[in-house]
């Protein structure tokens, strides 16, 4: 983790300031740590090199890294408490984090994506392709496959997800290329760990129709609304209930318990509509999905 991820960190619980404590560094990025919040107490793991930063209704298990360094965590304070039962959507979203971490290398390889990929990315590329000095934050980064295209547009990339299998397989594959730095967060959507007004791009491709419930998806568009500057731009895409895709159910799980629900143009406006002035609506991206460019209201 680089230190200047510090300078979009907040804590996901309150909203404080975070201080990072190395325990290891390698080539002057922080490898293992804990992010500290002095006035909560709060702290969170950083584990070869990504932070770990979620509610604490979703807090992954940690026993193995306090097992590792109970002795500085000690030393700084850190008490540790179990992680605790997910309950109603919560327990959702956890199930999906399972599953995508299970899942991680079969996304990579399925071929429908890969086909799709050649109608999608140019146009969420091209809708991103805008206020081109900002940092630009990619909501729900999965495995990588559009984090390459939004690195060669954007000076800086925060990628954010649920998924830490995934997180791992997009960094390996973006590990060698040249353009600009992606910086990582293992974190829930639904409670950013992020500062206020620190982008001007949101990019939030095929996420949305997998959180659980309305007033979670709206819930992340608030945040999306705050971390965005005035006249940031929000990309989202999200599943359709419209033409050929009616012959699919409308909502239900995926393998794996991985929630969905597909919008029909009304639906999805109307949920964007709470937080942003939609610009641009393309009801039929590559047959299966929509897509929406906003600005904050
Ligand atoms: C279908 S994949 C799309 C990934 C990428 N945007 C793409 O287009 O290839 C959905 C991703 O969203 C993540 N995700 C779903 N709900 C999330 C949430 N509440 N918080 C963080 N990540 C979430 C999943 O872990 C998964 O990696």
């Amino acid at each position: 983790m680089q230190d200047r991820l510090l300078n979009f960190l907040s804590d996901p619980n309150d909203g404080g300031s975070l201080e990072l404590h190395a325990f290891s560094s390698h080539l002057g990025q922080t490898r293992d740590g804990v992010l500290v919040n002095p006035s909560s107490g709060r702290w969170y793991v950083v584990q070869d090199g990504i932070p770990t930063l979620f509610a604490d209704g979703l807090r992954p298990d940690d026993s193995e890294f306090v097992a590792r360094y109970e002795n500085k965590l000690r030393e700084i304070g850190c008490e540790f408490k179990p992680a605790p039962p997910k309950d109603g959507d919560f327990a959702r979203i956890e199930s999906e984090r399972r599953a995508r971490d299970e899942q991680a290398q079969d996304y990579d390889a399925m071929w429908s994506l890969k086909a799709l990929s050649l109608f999608e990315n140019p146009v969420y590329k091209k809708a991103m392709s805008v206020d081109l000095d900002s940092p630009l934050l990619e909501a729900g980064c999965g495995t990588g496959r559009l984090t390459a295209i939004f690195a060669e547009i954007a000076p800086e990339v925060v990628a954010v997800d649920m998924s830490r299998e995934s997180i791992v397989r997009n960094r390996a594959r973006h590990f060698a290329r040249t353009h600009h730095p992606v910086h990582y967060i293992h974190a829930d959507l639904t409670h950013m760990p992020l500062q206020s007004k620190k982008f001007g791009r949101c990019a939030h491709a095929g996420v949305y129709e997998h959180i659980p419930s309305r007033e979670l998806r709206l819930q992340f568009l608030e945040h999306a609304q705050r971390v965005l500057t005035d006249d940031g731009t929000l990309m989202l895409s999200a599943y359709r209930y419209g033409g050929l895709t009616k012959i699919w159910e409308k909502q239900g799980e995926h393998e794996g318990g991985i929630p969905f629900f597909r919008f029909t143009e009304d639906e999805l406006k109307a949920e964007v509509e709470e937080y942003f002035r939609i610009e641009d609506f393309r009801e039929n991206l590559a047959i299966y999905m929509s897509m929406v460019v906003a600005k904050p209201l």
